[in-house]
């Protein structure tokens, strides 16, 4: 037996700290201008000394099981999609098992950078399609900031930290009628590896390492890679994208979004932005814009959402689910 996998629920958290382009104006050589100009951003947040991946990370999954109308009791099955992990080992997604107080099923991490909520998405997709789960929290949780070179004025206006969880459930097909994912694609491509990331690791250095970044190469290859998993995602589901109800897009740079939007045609009112605000929060990006898109009632049931992301790797890929 097969089952779609639902969603019922969906939570975010911030941390409190908001740093302005001003703020950063005063620490590098940049502009409120420069960086409203080519990225569109004007504050992100910053997670306060102490505050790990997993304390975001467990806040919005509380949120998200409390929309779900789910307990930790239901839960057998956690995702956790991050780059930025509070440790090597052992995965973030234990201890926000263990502080939810979830106590059966599977928690691993999932490392897919920016693209990580589509690929973790998937990945639980096929645990709840097979049966192997049956209520799953898919996490997308990052502190960016900890990894970010604070001196490089081209890459540290960027990013901020961030959480968003979502609550998925197998149900059969009459339990789910249209609702439920419908299609996902990912991709890698490990020969643009030089593109996007960081010069540290257990392995090779034995640091935690900085973020570098070829930035117009980088946007180069995410408005022609995102145009083409939201176009075939769409086309293998056998849906036009003037069917797609609400775009929630990996949310790295407003002009990437409407370079998609330009080449694809799509209506700039159908895309949920929340890029102005938070920056680039890497994997925790795409729940963070569904949460707002939820939250403020434009996002409803039954709408076909088109979620897509391109991060380090380069990794891409898109899902379509019917909410
Ligand atoms: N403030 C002021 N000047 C700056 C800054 C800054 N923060 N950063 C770079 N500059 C300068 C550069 O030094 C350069 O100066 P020069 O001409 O004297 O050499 C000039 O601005 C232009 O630099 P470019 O890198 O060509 O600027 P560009 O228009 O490409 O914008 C940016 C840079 C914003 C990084 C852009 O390339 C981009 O957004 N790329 C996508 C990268 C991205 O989103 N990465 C996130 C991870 S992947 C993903 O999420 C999709």
């Amino acid at each position: 037996m097969t089952f779609r996998s639902v969603l019922l629920g969906v939570g975010a958290h911030l941390p409190d700290n908001v740093v302005t382009n001003d703020d950063l104006a005063a620490r590098v050589d940049t502009s409120d201008q420069w960086i409203i100009e080519r990225t569109g951003i004007r504050e992100r947040r910053v997670a306060a000394v102490g505050e790990k991946t997993s304390d975001l990370a467990i806040k919005a999954s509380e949120r998200a099981l409390q929309r779900a109308e789910r307990t930790a009791a239901d839960i057998d099955l956690i995702i956790v999609a991050t780059a930025t992990p509070d440790l090597t080992f052992p995965a973030t997604a234990a201890r926000v098992q263990a502080a939810l107080g979830v106590t059966k099923g599977a928690a691993f991490d999932l490392q897919a950078v920016c693209s990580g909520f589509v690929f973790a998405l998937a990945t639980a997709d096929n645990f709840l399609a097979r049966g192997q789960a049956r209520t799953a929290l898919v996490i997308g949780a990052e502190t960016f900031s900890r990894i970010v070179d604070w001196e490089d004025r081209g890459t540290c206006v960027l990013f901020g930290d961030g959480a968003g969880a979502v609550v998925l459930e197998a149900q059969t097909e009459a339990e789910a009628g249209e609702r439920g994912l419908v299609k996902t694609y990912l991709r890698t491509d490990g020969r643009f590896h030089d593109l996007l990331y960081v010069d540290g690791g257990p392995s090779e250095t034995g640091t935690v390492g900085k973020l570098r970044m070829q930035g117009n190469a980088v946007f180069r290859q995410a408005v022609e890679h995102i145009s083409g998993a939201m176009t075939q995602t769409c086309a293998d589901a056998g849906v036009g994208l003037d069917e797609v109800d609400w775009f929630v897009p990996h949310q790295a740079n407003q002009r990437i979004l409407d370079g998609v939007a330009r080449r694809l045609s799509l209506n700039p009112e159908k895309i949920i932005s929340t890029v102005s605000r938070h920056g680039n929060t890497s994997a925790a990006s795409v729940p963070l814009a569904l949460n707002e898109g939820v939250s403020d009632g434009r996002i409803r049931k039954g709408d076909l959402v088109l979620m897509e992301a391109l991060g380090g790797g380069l990794t891409w890929g898109a899902a379509l689910m019917r909410m």
